[in-house]
């Protein structure tokens, strides 16, 4: 399938993808809808660790290449 990093890159949208969607960065970082967020399986600790290195975390924030 695709992730949303994927699903950006194909509409154009620009996001950065350092690590190619393997969860070893941050670039992929996205602002998410509150609901958008609430609807979302969790993120997995992996992805938590690579967060807490996001600039300008927020209580939505995810890892594009992360959400499916
Ligand atoms: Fe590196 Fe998403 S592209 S964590």
């Amino acid at each position: 399938g695709m992730n949303l990093m994927r699903v950006a890159h194909k509409h154009d949208i620009e996001l950065e993808g350092a690590c190619e969607g393997v969860c070893a960065c941050s670039t992929c970082h996205v602002i998410l809808e509150d609901d958008i967020y609430a609807a979302l399986p969790e993120p997995s600790e992996d992805e938590e660790d690579m967060l807490d290195q996001a600039f300008g975390l927020t209580a939505t924030s995810r890892l594009g290449c992360q959400v499916v």
